[in-house]
């Protein structure tokens, strides 16, 4: 049985922090787990609002926040950035950072330096980090140094380009058993959650009775263990290319364009600020006012 819960580790929405033992006994329970992305104090807090589980700030901000082409230019400081203004907006669910293209790569110290910032400055709880092969050595290295780490398997944005494109991965025997091959050393090498992004779902039920750790699938079938969505595909505010996996729950581009073209026909009409967007002053000051500036 666990233990009861101290008043002041419960949020105001009577919800307790998530933490990794609470994740891996969702896993053991078989209640899905819920992660999205979010990359400010906003978007954070809709998060903590709608009750998820895990929040990545992803690098996916590269192209749904910063405007670049793909996730390859964003930097750790301006990643920081964004992890430290989401960690402000959160109480309950445990925040992810995701570790930049040309991070980690180098070396194990150049991986630990580097998850150790997302920490430090931005306050997460753990980072994540794309890929297998070199990514095995790193993600030891990170968990050895105290910091947990997830692992992404299958289609890894970071290194589309040698993966062919954006593409789904795993469709081939070969290159499923070698997501396989990639899961099971992540694993080993002490991640608590690998991320399964674009492989066919039969195969990520297969690889899923091979893993302990919790799996979060995007675009991976419905058999792992939690599901995650990019919050800007989500709530349809990003319109560069969206993935078949990513399911759209709002269209609020389209909202917020009408909005502000409401409110820039409201001022081109003088329709806007009206007396209850305006402050007074009584009329004696008026017009003592107006004497001094004769
Ligand atoms: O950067 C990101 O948003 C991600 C998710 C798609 C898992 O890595």
């Amino acid at each position: 049985m666990s233990a009861v819960p101290k008043a002041d580790q419960v949020t105001a929405q009577g919800r307790l922090p998530m933490t990794l033992p609470r994740l891996a006994e969702k896993k053991q329970l078989g209640e899905p787990i819920v992660m999205i992305t979010a990359y400010d104090y906003p978007s954070a807090e809709v998060a903590e609002a709608s009750g998820v589980d895990v929040v990545l700030v992803g690098d996916s901000a590269a192209m749904t926040v910063l405007g670049y082409p793909s996730t390859v230019p964003v930097s750790t400081d301006e990643l920081l950035m964004l992890a430290a203004a989401a960690r402000r907006g959160l109480r309950s669910p445990l925040l992810v950072g995701d570790l930049p293209f040309g991070s980690y790569e180098a070396s194990d110290e150049q991986a630990v330096a580097t998850a150790q910032r997302f920490v430090k400055e931005a306050g997460c709880d753990a980072v994540k980090l794309e890929g297998g092969g070199t990514s095995v050595s790193r993600a030891r290295a990170i968990a050895d140094a105290g910091i947990p780490v997830m692992g992404h398997v299958g289609l890894t944005p970071q290194t589309a380009t040698a993966l062919g494109g954006y593409r789904a991965q795993g469709r081939t025997a070969q290159r499923a058993a070698e997501v396989t091959r990639d899961a099971l050393a992540l694993q080993e090498a002490g991640c608590f959650s690998i991320v399964f992004e674009a492989i066919p779902a039969a195969v990520a039920a297969e690889i899923m009775t091979r893993l302990q750790i919790p799996v979060i699938g995007i675009g991976a079938g419905a058999d792992t263990d939690g599901q995650v969505l990019v919050f800007h595909d989500l709530l349809g505010i990003y319109e560069g290319h969206a993935p078949r996996f990513a399911k759209r729950y709002a269209e609020l581009k389209g909202q917020m364009v009408a909005a502000v073209a409401e409110y820039a026909d409201d001022v081109r009409q003088r329709r806007f600020p009206g007396p209850e967007h305006t402050y007074s002053i009584d009329p004696e000051e008026l017009a003592a006012f107006q004497a001094q500036l004769g």
